[in-house]
């Protein structure tokens, strides 16, 4: 293989240094005029003759599990909860990576006091859900493709029990942002850039790869770790129903993509390569939050920066990518090409989740009923 087929960084990502703040923060957002966002989706719509089920055992298991594990986000879910969302912000949860504990001194948030650092708590929980929200919609438009664009039965059968999830996420997660939080935030630039390309790619597992194991894998962490940390009933209600159908998904994305990958070249994995690695970043980069910063008047650069000095911060944003490095390993995405992605998870600081548990079977452990392990 030719070093002229490869892309360099610059090519994957629009910048040459995936660490340069200035030039993420220069990136300009496309999502905030008008109501609706139009996408070429590129594909060819495929049918198949060949209706023979459970020719993919793992995926018709998949499938016939997804019928019996569906549920009603306006039934099942108690809304009569209510959420004193100031209250919340102001109790020791909170998902603000810094805060009055730091020494501040000297910095743009010297003057801070209690009733800024409660603001700031709100703003970034209406900012994490809204985006959520909009992922979720992402989800939804990239498995109604799979359902159009994979080749075999057993895959568009239980991508249409995903279409259903994910149409239920959208509509769960725009009710919690409307019934009990206080405002949406437009889509994030490096997150809706993403879903873009996603969706922009003609190759089927292109789709899979970007939603299933890079969109879904961080989700399913971030989804966990809320849950986890949350001590508002309704959203860990909401949060344990969402991830139950979340390590569905995932395992359709490794258990699609095990079978697929293990027939391609080194040229064509070396491809999927530097599309999971620029997926990496747009997620990494979106959980900057500029718009949070922007919208409670500070300096967003120096914001980031003292954020980035903070090792519970750090450490969050890590723990994110829990899931997707041991999937892409599973898949033989880290050592195809010379081990080209290993060496890219390692500049980006996550290549020590490689030996955990990938999520291609990890699902019953998620199902409804089920008490989750800690992590
Ligand atoms: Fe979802
Ligand atoms: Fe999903």
């Amino acid at each position: 293989m030719s070093t002229t087929e490869m892309s360099s960084t610059e090519e994957i990502l629009g910048r040459s240094d995936a660490n340069d703040l200035d030039a993420i923060l220069a990136v300009p957002n496309p999502y905030l005029e008008g109501t609706i966002h139009t996408v070429k989706d590129h594909a060819d719509a495929i049918f198949t003759w060949d209706y023979e089920k459970g020719a993919r055992p793992a995926l018709n298991k998949l499938y016939e599990k997804a019928k019996n594990a569906q549920w009603n986000g306006e039934t099942d879910l108690d809304w009569s909860i209510d959420v004193d969302q100031e209250e919340l912000a102001k109790s020791a949860v909170t998902n603000s990576p810094i805060n009055s504990q730091l020494d501040l001194s000297g910095t743009c948030f010297e003057k801070w006091n209690d009733d800024d650092w409660a603001r700031l708590n709100v703003e970034m929980q209406n900012w994490t859900l809204s985006q959520f929200m909009h992922g979720e919609q992402g989800a939804l438009l990239c498995t109604a493709k799979i359902v159009e664009t994979v080749p075999w039965i057993d895959a568009k059968y239980y991508a249409a029990t995903q279409v259903m999830d994910e149409a239920r996420h959208v509509e769960v997660f725009a009710k919690y942002l409307d019934e009990k939080l206080s405002g949406h935030y437009p889509m994030n630039t490096h997150l809706g850039l993403l879903l873009d390309d996603i969706i922009l790619d003609s190759r089927w597992d292109m789709t899979y790869l970007g939603m299933q194991i890079m969109v879904e894998g961080l989700a399913l962490a971030a989804f966990g770790f809320i849950h986890m940390m949350t001590t508002e009933p309704l959203l860990k209600q909401m949060l344990r129903y969402v991830m139950s159908d979340e390590a569905r998904h995932v395992a359709f994305g490794v258990l699609s993509l095990k079978e697929y990958y293990a027939e391609l070249t080194d040229v064509e994995l070396r491809e999927r390569q530097e599309f999971a690695f620029e997926a990496a970043v747009r997620m990494r980069d979106r959980l900057l939050q500029q718009e949070v910063w922007e919208r409670v008047g500070v300096p967003v650069k120096e914001a980031i920066q003292l954020t980035k000095m903070t090792p519970e911060s750090e450490i969050f944003n890590q723990m994110l990518f829990s899931k997707i490095v041991p999937n892409c390993k599973k898949l033989g995405l880290l050592d195809a090409s010379g081990g080209w992605l290993r060496q890219r998870f390692g500049e980006i600081g996550v290549i020590q989740f490689e030996d955990w548990v990938d999520t291609g079977e990890e699902y019953e452990s998620f199902a409804l009923g089920q008490d989750l392990q800690a992590g």
